[in-house]
């Protein structure tokens, strides 16, 4: 059995070149997310493909953010398609709309917190009331916990404080902003290892370019999930 603690971004160009990686991923990676950049390049095909005929698990990436009667309209559509998580932006109104849209449907809906690529002076920059980055992303997570999302995204380094808040409990946190040790950050600033990340309460760790940008994205895998069983 695949170990599914590790989810895989599938940021690669199109639908094509995200086959090719699964296939070289072949048996040791049975989780996917499949993000924006795909979605021109046929990214629900390949939900569709890789789900039915390869039996992987599927993330989708939306991070949805509308009016509350768009967002519940896309979520029902993209609800037909056989996905496992859905994103969407944690603002309690969103996060709602999207639960009724997915009602009846084991698809679970993901609040994304604070993206992992921002800092305190991004969130200056977009207008993001101050404070701690934490103490913000605590209090973003606490309130799509209340509005019923299945679980949050969140950074690895806030893992631990999300996993601590009573309303997490039997809620998922899946965190991206892994780096195995020595591997480059790219535009992530809020990272940690693999081990560290579900070691401090993640459910899932997504990890994408250290893995597809890989010599051989196969021993890179591999190499992260036995850092997770040791
Ligand atoms: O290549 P890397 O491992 O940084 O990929 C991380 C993936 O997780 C990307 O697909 C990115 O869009 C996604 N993600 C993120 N931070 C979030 C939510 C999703 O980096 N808060």
């Amino acid at each position: 059995m695949t170990d599914d603690r590790l989810i895989v971004a599938l940021d690669v160009p199109n639908a094509l070149a995200g086959l090719k990686l699964a296939e070289q991923l072949g048996t040791s990676v049975g989780f996917y997310k499949i993000g924006l950049g795909m979605l021109t390049g046929g990214g629900l095909a390949l939900a569709n493909e890789l789900k039915s005929e390869h039996g992987k698990r599927i993330f989708l990436d939306m991070k949805l953010f509308d009016i509350g009667a768009t967002i519940e309209a896309a979520v029902r559509g993209l609800a037909q398609f056989d996905l496992d998580f859905l994103t969407v932006h944690g603002d309690p109104h969103v996060v709602r709309a999207a639960k009724e849209g997915a009602s009846g449907k084991p698809m679970k809906i993901l609040a994304v917190t604070i993206l992992t690529s921002l800092d305190r002076a991004d969130l200056d920059a977009g207008m993001i009331k101050a404070g701690d980055m934490p103490d913000l992303v605590a209090e973003r997570a606490g309130r799509a916990f209340d509005a019923g999302a299945d679980g949050v995204i969140a950074s690895p380094q806030e893992a631990a404080m999300i996993r601590a808040l009573p309303e997490a409990a039997g809620r998922l946190i899946v965190t991206p902003g892994v780096r195995p040790a020595g591997s480059a950050l790219g535009d992530q600033k809020r990272v940690a290892t693999p081990a560290q990340a579900i070691a401090d309460g993640a459910d899932h760790i997504v990890v994408g370019r250290p893995i597809w940008s890989a010599q051989d994205p196969r021993a890179a895998a591999e190499a992260i999930l036995s850092e997770l069983r040791g």
